[in-house]
């Protein structure tokens, strides 16, 4: 079991409300550090920051569309007066659809590359801005395996990831002297609502049922298992933490031997 403390950190953690960044609040609180959660979904943030309450952490829903650098910059400021200092920043809000390439009208690719690739742009400005006041920090950009590898009906969702990944190492170049770092993780599979949502188009592409996605998914995985959440734990807490004092513009692939470049 990983027992690192995080006492005296404070994230920003956005789509705070689910999945991953849900996950990451909840589990970083229980080790000490405090968190922000910007999010759409202000009732199942609440759910969050109450759970994390319960237990004794520390925690903060602020309601924030990402894609809108107003709200983002009144937010973050809300933060530093409640919370204090920020330390370290996870962009984790992010939207996917499965669509063929021909059938991914115009809207579809302005809302995927607003929330998935723009945000993440915009919030990494207003962390790097805050960074820098503040001594430095950590940033971690969820990106995914999609970052890195092409697949069919999902041509938008790996142009903005693919774009994550860029974003990603121009800045840790530009600011790797200036004591911050950022890196992105690389999740292959993670059975969060968004693939609650998302099987049911995988399986109109492998003319299967939606049932059977994910064991589909774990018979063509080297290890035989989905990512787990333990294992974006694992991987956030050492890319956030001195465990990885000399890595920056990196991405893990939590890939279960499935990709390896
Ligand atoms: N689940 C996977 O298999 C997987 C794999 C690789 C990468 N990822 C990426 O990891 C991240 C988290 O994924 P997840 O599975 O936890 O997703 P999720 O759907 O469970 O959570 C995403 C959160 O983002 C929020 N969000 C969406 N648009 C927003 C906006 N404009 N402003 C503020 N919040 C917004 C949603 O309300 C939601 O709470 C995403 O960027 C996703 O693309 C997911």
């Amino acid at each position: 079991m990983n027992t690192e403390r995080l006492d005296g950190k404070v994230f920003v953690i956005t789509g705070g409300s689910s999945g991953m960044g849900a996950a990451l609040a909840k589990d970083f609180c229980n080790r000490g550090a405090k968190a922000a959660i910007f999010d759409l979904d202000e009732v199942k943030g609440t759910e969050v920051v109450e759970e994390i309450r319960a237990s004794g952490g520390s925690a903060e829903f602020f309601p924030c569309d990402v894609t809108s650098k107003k709200q983002i910059h009144e937010r973050t400021n809300e933060v530093e007066e409640k919370l204090g200092l920020i330390t370290s920043w996870i962009n984790s809000a992010g939207v996917s659809q499965m669509k063929p390439f021909l059938e991914s009208e115009e809207e579809f690719w302005d809302l995927t590359l607003n929330v998935n690739l723009k945000a993440t742009f915009l919030c990494c400005q207003v962390a790097v801005e805050k960074m820098l006041e503040n001594g430095g920090g950590e940033i971690l950009n969820m990106a995914s395996l999609s970052g890195k590898k092409a697949s069919s009906w999902q041509t938008v969702y790996c142009a903005s990831k693919f774009g994550v990944m860029g974003l990603t190492q121009s800045i840790a170049k530009e600011f790797a002297d200036k004591g911050i770092r950022i890196n992105s993780l690389c999740p292959g599979i993670v059975h969060t609502e968004m693939w609650e949502k998302l099987k049911y188009d995988y399986a109109k592409k492998r003319d299967i049922e939606p049932d059977e996605v994910m064991d589909y998914f774990k018979k063509n995985i080297p290890m035989h298992r989905l990512v787990e959440i333990k294992d974006v734990i694992n991987a956030a807490i050492f890319l956030l933490t001195d465990n990885s004092s000399y890595l920056t513009g990196q991405s893990i692939n939590l890939a279960g031997g499935e990709w390896m470049d």
